[in-house]
């Protein structure tokens, strides 16, 4: 991968006077332009993404483009997909792709060529699910499993929750689903009350088998069924395992033969197409998750070959890019209008801000531009009674995605038209806004006195301009969902190869989690402790003083 610092490319330099010399420019007048909406929206498969509504002319994304061309994009991609170490601080290669590479073409890493291992644990992944779908895997006392309780944190944890989610309906009735992640003891225990030993299984989800989260819930997990099964070799039948590390899995005391491996080059918030998915897979059947890989596969083969002018990730990517280091956008909001899709935006909080949050460059180097934005989102319509109100009349400008199905899972009355009604009606308010004398016209035709339409008049005014990309799929399936995500996992690579940032380790979450370590011998006994800074020691101290 080329090592370039952005700034020093041309088109950057270009990028720069262009936003100072269309510092005014209006999104709304560039729909002047009647052929603005087919020249900025590209239709894939089932899914349309309209780009339009953006500070962005032809001359600036034509100048996008070329900051991509500039900055390698091309090879980058291609070292992706072939299997290169890309992942430069680990030394590892990043290939979710070859995940559900459904063409099933040799992808070499380090010279061999990992699909048959990719294909074997598919296929024990599919004799699993299905002896789980269809009641034949029995528990200790021979009844069919009912209960999915996987353990697992961040990537172990995000990936399955929203998929599961998501796809709600396509799961087995016979079977409910629970994810624990948070070390809380609240989150296993209320679990644990709605599940019974005899009909659930474990998902014990974690690349490195060492996360303290997840290898503590496990535990609790295994000493609650072992007080109701009293008998160790029960664990067989009612323990999985999902890792990157056979012998911390036998060490825990789960039969490897029970153990779904993936590899390292397989990141964490890029592992649910893994064994990570297994958890999917059972609760939604395995023909529905390799529908879920087929369509992240369309969206790679799209991502791989389309010219960047007409390539979706790219595309996105490059608009984050305007919005981000040339507008001053630091954060970006996914709002799907799709109740399924309700941790969507919690799935890409990880998935972008793990990846693009680093301040320094491939170089070694701390950069002088922004990088990844705060990423956050909620779904609509609730989000348009909560904060809307600051996307639109805030001091902060917050480019948005839309992004909403065409066809609903529950077609009741007139639900689905209203809902789609306030999709398309924000993205129209947030470019238009509402100008003053629209307002006075407004409050005059409602009978307003003057005095009142003077005071009242400037807080009704919406400046409008404010950018949103729209995503209108024609139907929330596995496969268009598979899209989505691939979607958007290649918009933050393309992000990361621009701002030349090492988008695939996370060595940010390290700090906190070896203090923690430290502190946790403190807080055993009742001794002062002193060895910190006074805020530090103040507070394990009133920790300990409340805590009698
Ligand atoms: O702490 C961050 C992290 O390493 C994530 O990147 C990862 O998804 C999560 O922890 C869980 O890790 P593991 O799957 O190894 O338990």
């Amino acid at each position: 991968m080329k090592n370039i610092d952005p700034t020093t490319t041309g088109t950057w330099q270009k990028l720069s006077r262009l936003a100072k010399d269309h510092k005014t420019l209006q999104i709304k007048e560039l729909f002047q332009d009647e052929s603005r909406f087919s020249d900025f929206s590209i239709q894939f498969e089932d899914l349309l993404v309209d780009y339009s509504k953006n500070r962005m002319n032809k001359e600036i994304f034509s100048t996008l483009i070329g900051l991509a061309e500039e900055c390698g994009l091309e090879k980058a991609i291609q070292a992706m997909f072939s299997g290169e170490k890309i992942n430069g601080t680990e030394g590892r290669a990043v290939l979710h792709t070859a995940l559900r590479n459904r063409s099933n073409s040799p992808v070499y890493m380090d010279g061999k060529d990992v699909m048959p291992e990719v294909n074997a644990v598919l296929a024990q992944m599919k004799a699993f699910s299905d002896q789980i779908s269809n009641g034949s895997w029995k528990g200790y006392t021979g009844k069919s499993i009912k209960y999915l309780v996987n353990i697992g944190i961040g990537g172990s944890d995000l990936g399955p929750v929203m998929v599961t989610e998501a796809l709600k309906p396509y799961q087995n009735p016979n079977l409910e689903v629970f994810f624990v992640s948070n070390v809380d003891g609240t989150h296993i225990s209320e679990t644990l009350k709605k599940v019974d030993p005899e009909t659930t299984l474990f998902f014990i989800a974690s690349k490195t088998f060492t996360t303290q989260e997840t290898m503590t819930n496990a535990h609790t997990a295994r000493s609650w069924f072992l007080e109701n099964a009293k008998d160790k070799s029960a664990i067989a039948k009612h323990f999985v395992a999902l890792s990157t590390n056979a012998k911390a899995v036998a060490e825990f005391g789960i039969d490897t033969r029970n153990m779904f491996e993936f590899w390292d080059w397989v990141g964490g918030r890029y592992s649910l197409w893994s064994a990570i998915g297994l958890p999917i897979a059972c609760a939604i059947g395995f023909e529905n998750f390799e529908k879920l890989l087929e369509g992240a596969h369309s969206m790679d083969q799209h991502f791989k070959h389309a010219a960047f002018g007409e390539n979706i990730p790219v595309i996105l990517a490059l608009i984050g890019i305007w919005n981000t280091n040339f507008l001053g956008a630091s954060s970006e909001a996914i709002l799907p209008y799709d109740q399924y899709l309700h941790r969507f935006a919690a799935y890409f909080q990880q998935g972008n801000m793990e990846s693009n949050g680093k301040y320094v460059s491939r170089n070694g180097e701390k950069v002088s531009y922004s990088t990844g934005p705060i990423i956050w989102g909620e779904p609509g319509t609730n989000g348009q009674h909560a904060f809307y109100q600051l996307i639109h009349q805030g001091t902060h400008l917050i480019p948005c995605d839309f992004i909403a199905p065409a066809i609903s899972h529950n077609p009741i009355g007139d639900h689905h038209v209203k809902l789609l009604s306030n999709f398309f009606a924000q993205t129209e308010a947030l470019m238009y806004g509402k100008s003053l004398e629209e307002v006075k016209a407004e409050m005059t035709r409602a009978g307003k006195s003057t005095e009142e339409i003077e005071k009242i008049a400037v807080h009704r005014v919406f400046e409008g301009n404010r950018p949103t990309n729209s995503i209108l799929v024609k139907y929330i399936t596995p496969y268009t969902l598979g899209q989505l995500i691939a979607m958007y996992e290649h918009k933050i690579f393309v992000q990361g190869v621009i701002w030349n940032i090492y988008s695939f380790d996370q060595w940010g979450v390290e700090l906190g989690k070896i203090l923690a370590n430290a502190i946790l011998p403190e807080l055993i006994g009742e001794e002062e402790v002193k060895s910190h800074d006074s805020s530090t020691n103040g507070l394990i101290n009133a920790y300990k003083r409340f805590r009698k």
